[in-house]
């Protein structure tokens, strides 16, 4: 449904997104984590067809953002960093002025079916400027929505609102999944753990990592991941743990590796193979959440 290959962006000599791919698809809520300046803000104003593309390409619902940028706008929902709320008009004008704005059939019943949907049907006839702010990114939720887009791209939604609104964004977003594709931007892991299906970490433009959350939270729960350090040449070791049948999984860290399978067999078969090959282990650990390593090295 969204489909991102080799996007890169550039402010003047600034390269602001710098080779990106990714995809997400129907039903799936797509977290776009990363520190401030990190490029998601950008890779989503061009998701939505607003800013151009310097290269690659970017398809949302198989239309390209920039030749068929009508076909794209129709089919995306934008709910901007700053929603830009007009503080003047009632709840339901405001909404009212959006389906209009987007043509959608039978304005008036559409804005009442999205003011019912997000909780604001009660307060329709209050004027924008008297609500809370998590109220106001309800309303952002529900004018980016009044086109009934198949695609949803949330720009840090949860940013500055109390605890217990987050908690209702997180469910307003997380009902919205089954029909839609959901691309969602945060600076704080927890955040697009508890929404996300799955994670792409970008710093500086790049992608650092991509992993499915619910990978990560039996690593938290099981410590799938080691960090072993075994004395000696590096290949040679490596060989060796790669061979065992526990391992499922291995990469360089630091002077050692870390790899992944199942727990307790783990540590028994690294054991295993140090006594066989007489050789000396320097450190085995287990290792947090991978992500959570790599994005807390980078926001520091
Ligand atoms: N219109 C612009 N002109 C020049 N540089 C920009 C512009 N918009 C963003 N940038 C720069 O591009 C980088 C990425 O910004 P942005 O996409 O807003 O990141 P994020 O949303 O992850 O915080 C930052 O270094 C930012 O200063
Ligand atoms: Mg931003």
């Amino acid at each position: 449904m969204i489909e991102v290959k080799n996007l890169v962006k550039k402010y003047g000599n600034f390269t602001a997104v710098d080779n990106i791919s990714f995809d997400a698809h129907p039903g799936e809520i797509v977290g776009l984590l990363g520190p401030n300046g990190a490029g998601k803000t950008t890779t989503m104003r061009i998701l939505t067809g607003y800013m151009p593309v310097t290269s690659g390409e970017v398809k949302v619902a198989g239309y390209d953002v920039i030749e068929d940028s009508m076909e794209v706008r129709q089919r995306v929902g934008y709910m901007p960093e700053q929603v830009p709320l007009y503080p003047d008009m009632t709840v339901e004008a405001f909404v009212l002025y959006w389906a209009r704005l987007r043509q959608t059939e039978k304005p008036k019943q559409r804005t009442q079916d999205v003011l019912e949907q997000f909780g604001l049907l009660d307060r329709r006839k209050k004027l924008v400027r008297s609500l809370s702010k998590g109220l106001r990114q309800r309303l952002g939720l529900a004018q980016a929505l009044v086109h009934s887009p198949s695609v949803i791209i949330l720009d840090e939604p949860t940013i500055g609102i109390d605890p217990k609104q987050v908690v209702e964004v997180r469910e307003v977003v997380r009902s919205l999944r089954e029909n839609h594709t959901i691309l969602f931007s945060s600076h704080i892991l927890s955040e697009v753990e508890q929404i996300c299906d799955r994670v792409v970490i970008i710093n500086n433009g790049k992608i650092v990592a991509e992993g499915t959350t619910d990978i990560l939270g039996e690593q938290t729960h099981s410590g799938l991941a080691l960090y072993v350090h075994i004395d000696g040449e590096k290949a040679h070791i490596e060989q060796l743990l790669h061979d065992l049948p526990a391992v499922t999984d291995i990469q360089l860290h630091e002077s050692g590796f870390i790899i992944r399978g199942h727990d307790e067999e783990l540590r028994h078969a690294v054991m295993q193979v140090v006594a066989d090959h007489r050789l000396e282990l320097l450190e085995m650990r287990p290792v947090d959440r991978r992500l959570e390593d790599i994005f807390i090295k980078l926001v520091n």
